[in-house]
């Protein structure tokens, strides 16, 4: 029987450990190589983002951090393929993104774009029925599922003038899911919200992602969000945005916030969003820890 063909991440596993008896890392979900972005108008290009590159994992909820206009959005339409790189490549499980797809799924802002006239289960049922991705009853099945692993199964006769804010996080992300995406993309979707609700959210954002371990990739400018949120972090200079460090941010949540070590890793980040010596930064290369 022909063997199937290798697939490109498996090579680039294996090509991580050539031969010392080390476990390969497993392949990355999302890797973004060297990556610059461009706006081209007609007397100008502007470049948001300058060979960006990082990967992010099954179940991680990976933080891009970075000032206004440093290119945050610009990055996560193109992984959600709405915009092709001029230079450097985006895969998703091996395969070059070169256009939207239902396995990424964009989250918007505030999550306010429920319909009011139907239910949770409608509104989660809704972009299945759109796409016409599936039959009716298989749409039910899977808007169930999905409602389910939220939490919101009490919920799924209830309109969204009904929820709270949480429960309504709840449902557009069940929304979400339920198109069985393998990364959610959400950008400052909390910013416009006042500092208790706010945190009230990401608080919900994190017991969610210890239900059902969804792998997101978050936009903020915060860095207390992207430290409470995030479980990895990519700092970005200003514009336009290179890679300035990555960082684990895993251990942290909102317990933690007023701690020391809460304190410091802020402290470090904001040196690292604020230094000035860009060329020097860049000379010395993205920093790992
Ligand atoms: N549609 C567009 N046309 C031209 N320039 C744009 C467009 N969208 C964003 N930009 C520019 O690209 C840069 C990055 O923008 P953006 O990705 O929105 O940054 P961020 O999300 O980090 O605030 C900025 O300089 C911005 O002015
Ligand atoms: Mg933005």
């Amino acid at each position: 029987m022909p063997r199937p063909p290798v697939e490109e991440p498996v090579m680039e596993a294996a090509m991580a450990s050539p031969g010392l008896g080390v476990p390969a890392a497993p392949a990355p979900l999302l890797s973004v190589q060297g990556v610059s972005l461009q706006y081209r108008t007609r007397e100008h290009v502007i470049t948001a983002t300058h060979r960006v590159g990082f990967d992010v994992h099954r179940s991680d909820r990976f933080v891009l951090l970075g000032p206004s206009g440093c290119g945050k959005s610009t990055l996560l339409k193109a992984v959600a393929g709405f915009i092709r790189p001029v230079e450097g490549r985006i895969t998703l499980n091996g395969r070059v993104v070169d256009r939207p797809g239902p396995d990424r799924m964009m989250v918007f802002q505030e999550f306010d774009q429920l319909l009011p006239w139907k239910t949770v289960l409608g509104n989660v049922m809704f972009p299945m029925q759109v796409s016409r991705c599936c039959s009716r009853a298989e749409a039910r099945e899977r808007a169930l599922r999905s409602i389910d692993k939220v939490k919101l199964g009490k919920f799924r006769d209830a309109y969204p003038h009904m929820l709270s804010g949480g429960m309504k996080q709840r449902a557009a992300i069940a929304r979400a899911m339920a198109l069985e995406p393998d990364i959610l993309l959400m950008d400052e979707p909390f910013a416009a919200l006042d500092a208790l609700t706010r945190r009230q959210m990401q608080d919900e954002l994190l017991a969610l992602w210890e239900d059902t371990r969804f792998t997101v990739l978050f936009v903020t400018h915060s860095i207390e969000e992207a430290v409470v949120v995030g479980s990895r972090i990519l700092i970005l200079s200003p514009h336009p945005g290179r890679v300035r460090a990555e960082l684990n941010a895993h251990q942290f949540d909102h317990r933690h916030q007023g701690g020391a070590e809460f304190a410091a890793l802020h402290r470090r980040i904001h040196a690292m969003l604020f230094a000035e010596a860009d060329g020097a930064a860049a000379a010395r290369g993205p920093k790992h820890d």
